[in-house]
């Protein structure tokens, strides 16, 4: 190739420099450079060219064409800094994470566990941890196990103390109840096992009574322990850890207070120590005022008896704790009668998150 049969240097320079600053993105860029310095590009064959022309004409052609190599490589390299940068300008303004919006939650963690139900799950947990099981009975019972077997003789007025819902008379005069306590199922346990028993019972109960602390329907706890040597001190052991750990305090003073309930022999209220000094609010394990949660006692010689056991080798105790009492106090929920009117925002509220199961290693409430 002659030094005449160089094409214009100058235009082609314009030319490709035009080409690299319209390159819209790094695949254009790359195609320009191709195009030019590639193996079949055009910089790249003016270069082989090189080899076949005189030394005079290399003289010149050959630095001409060098340095318009150069050029291109460094404006290739500038342009390609700047796409990258502009990419990288774009993803970030298009691929932005707005902080502020609210979590978007899946239809599984929508949905609430009932405050009733968290705090069942949770006192199962306790005594579970105790060496308790749980065990059950039905919610429509006979006079005999929610009476008689517990030592309400017939017509005695301690009958009276439960406002009891009586189901229709059968031909035979007698009448179902809904159960107005779970210690019915104390007389099933007995019956149906022998001892060492150790059981909790939570359940509905009803009575006929509706203001903002009471409902129709109701839940209470039961507890029963039968053993040869089981006696007030355990009692007193086991409810005191049972409100630490329910509570989520280090400690919490009891009060017993001498009580009477026809199926226990000595019958004890239980308080337990709280602060109300703050207007609508309660704490548990500080201050001076008392609270009531639950009854309980001996199991009177008669319910053994009632339950095939013999009093002379066997004793034990039980008690009775009003669930939406202590669930409310823990949760802080004023009125009870919300708690059964389904009302979704009300659960959507105060209920809890149906994968975090309470756990005495994980966090009772956490
Ligand atoms: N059943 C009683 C009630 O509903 C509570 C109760 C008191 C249960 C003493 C017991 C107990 O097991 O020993 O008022």
């Amino acid at each position: 190739m002659s030094v005449a049969a160089l094409p214009d240097l100058d235009a082609l320079e314009r030319e490709l420099s035009a080409a690299i600053a319209d390159a819209a993105d790094e695949a254009g860029l790359e195609a320009v450079r191709i195009a030019a310095l590639g193996k079949k590009g055009s910089v790249s064959e003016l270069l082989k060219g090189l080899g076949a022309m005189s030394a005079d004409e290399r003289k010149t052609a050959g630095p001409a064409i060098n340095g318009l190599r150069d050029r291109l490589n460094e404006a290739l390299s500038a342009r390609r800094a700047d796409l990258k940068a502009a990419a990288l300008a774009q993803r970030l303004e298009t691929e932005r994470v707005d902080v502020t919006l609210p979590v978007r939650e899946t239809p599984a963690e929508l949905g609430r566990v009932h405050p009733i139900s968290q705090v069942i799950d949770e006192l199962t947990a306790i005594f579970a941890d105790m060496g308790f099981s749980v065990a059950e009975g039905p919610d429509i019972e006979d006079d005999f196990h929610n009476f008689t077997a517990l030592n309400f003789p017939e017509g005695h007025p301690a009958r009276e103390m439960h406002d009891t819902f009586y189901l229709p008379t059968k031909e035979d005069g007698s009448r179902l109840v809904l159960r107005t306590h779970t210690s019915p199922v104390q007389v099933r346990t007995m019956l149906a096992k022998k001892p060492p028993i150790r059981v909790i019972c939570p359940g509905r109960t009803y009575r006929s009574d509706s203001d903002q602390t009471h409902t129709p329907m109701f839940h209470q706890v039961e507890g029963l322990v039968i053993d040869k040597g089981a006696n007030l001190g355990h009692l007193k052991w086991i409810l005191e850890e049972f409100c630490k750990a329910f509570f989520e305090v280090d400690n919490v003073k009891m009060r017993f207070r001498p009580s009477f309930f026809p199926f226990t022999e000595p019958s004890m209220e239980v308080d337990i120590q709280c602060d109300r000094s703050r207007p609508g609010e309660i704490r548990f394990g500080e201050g001076n005022d008392w609270l009531e949660i639950l009854g309980c006692g001996m199991v009177h010689p008669n319910v053994l008896k009632n339950c095939g056991l013999d009093p002379d080798e066997y004793q034990g105790f039980a008690w009775g704790m009003g669930i939406d009492r202590i669930a409310m106090l823990k949760y802080g929920m004023p009125d009870l009668r919300a708690f059964f009117e389904a009302d979704v925002r009300w659960l959507s509220h105060y209920g809890f998150r149906p994968l975090d199961f309470p756990t005495l290693a994980g966090g009772l409430s956490a």
